[in-house]
């Protein structure tokens, strides 16, 4: 079984648009995995609802936003497989029968439960469902045996539940059959929003995936650099400019030397700067741009891509489930 490539797993919330700090930070992630392991990533459909059960009106739309994002991103279907949660209800199973030897006390102390309902204060989220939500996430990745999961920081103590869960089945049931995931934790570039702090939805300081180059110009000009630079005369330090962190993104290195060099002697204006930002950006995102509003205007080819990567996930983790309820004891049907 040597040459057999190892299993990879993650999803994401759709919860809203996807960001430029989604991309860099996870899903140019996904799409270098996509080439050495076997990737199966998916909406988190489900683990949206156990914050957004009260309004999930949305959820259908951030759903195929989502899936448009990753494929015009280059997450690939005939290297990946790319699929919607709920449309695999063997995650759902395997939750259920992992729920049933899972200690209350070990979801209590998950660090996130508490923090996520001290900041979505404007929720009920004293939930069965979401105090489930890491056990879910264990089901997510165990469904498919993944070796390894690409998670941010935040997410590390969910794949430590998720090991020890995984173990106590093994141990409970004397088997093999699960696998105890690990996290892959991969140094991401610096991605900061318009105003300098993390960019996020709720600081209203993102540039969109979806932001066509008119929205992005209007978002960069105005963005504050060194506040220390009040005049065109005088030296900048890019080391403290958010213009200078999206240059080491998207400009060659030629640039990146002329926008620190030029910034240091005041040899150009901020103006300058973002316009040749601009220029790099766009010679970045056009084409993805581009094939995004493809796929915008046929959706057929967005679910029909999707189907096929279901039906995939399904055949996968229907024979874990049968192995699972086998040794679980409660496989009924004649074999
Ligand atoms: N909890 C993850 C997040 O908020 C999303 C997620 C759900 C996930 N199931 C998963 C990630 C399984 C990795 C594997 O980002
Ligand atoms: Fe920022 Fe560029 Fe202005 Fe320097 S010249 S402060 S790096 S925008």
């Amino acid at each position: 079984m040597r040459n057999v490539k190892e299993i990879v797993v993650s999803g994401m919330r759709p919860t809203g648009p996807l960001h430029i700090g989604h991309y860099h930070g996870v899903i140019k992630n996904w799409i270098e995995l996509q080439e050495k392991y076997k990737c199966y990533y998916f909406v988190a459909d489900w683990h949206a609802l156990t914050t957004e059960y009260k309004d999930p009106s949305d959820i259908r739309r951030w759903v195929f936003e989502m899936l448009v994002d990753w494929l015009a991103l280059g997450i690939d279907p005939s290297k990946a497989v790319l699929f919607i949660q709920s449309e695999v209800e063997m995650h759902a199973e395997l939750h259920l029968l992992l729920s049933m030897l899972t200690p209350l006390g070990w979801l209590n102390r998950v660090p996130s439960y508490k923090d996520m309902i001290q900041q979505l204060k404007d929720r009920d989220l004293t939930t069965y469902g979401f105090l489930g939500y890491p056990l879910l996430q264990a089901a997510d990745i165990a469904v498919y045996k993944g070796a390894y999961v690409p998670v941010g920081e935040d997410q590390v103590a969910h794949i430590e539940l998720a090991r020890e869960v995984v173990r106590r089945f093994n141990d409970i049931y004397k088997t093999d059959i699960l696998k105890e995931p690990k996290a892959l934790l991969t140094p991401t570039p610096k991605v900061p929003g318009l105003d300098g702090r993390k960019m996020s939805k709720s600081y209203n300081n993102c540039i969109f995936i979806s932001d066509d180059s008119k929205t992005l110009k209007k978002k960069i000009m105005p963005a504050i650099t060194d506040p220390q630079r009040m005049r065109r005369s005088d030296p900048g330090d890019p080391d403290v400019c958010i213009i200078h962190d999206y240059h080491k993104l998207y400009s060659p290195q030629d640039i990146v030397e002329w926008c620190e060099i030029g910034c240091r002697s005041a040899a150009i204006g901020c103006v300058d700067c973002k316009n040749k930002l601009l220029e790099y950006m766009n010679l970045f995102w056009d084409p993805i741009r581009e094939r995004r509003s493809k796929l915008i205007s046929n959706p057929s080819d967005v679910w029909e891509i999707v189907e096929s990567g279901c039906v995939k996930a399904r055949k996968v983790a229907s024979s874990v489930i049968k192995k699972v309820r086998d040794i679980v004891g409660i496989s009924y049907r004649s074999r």
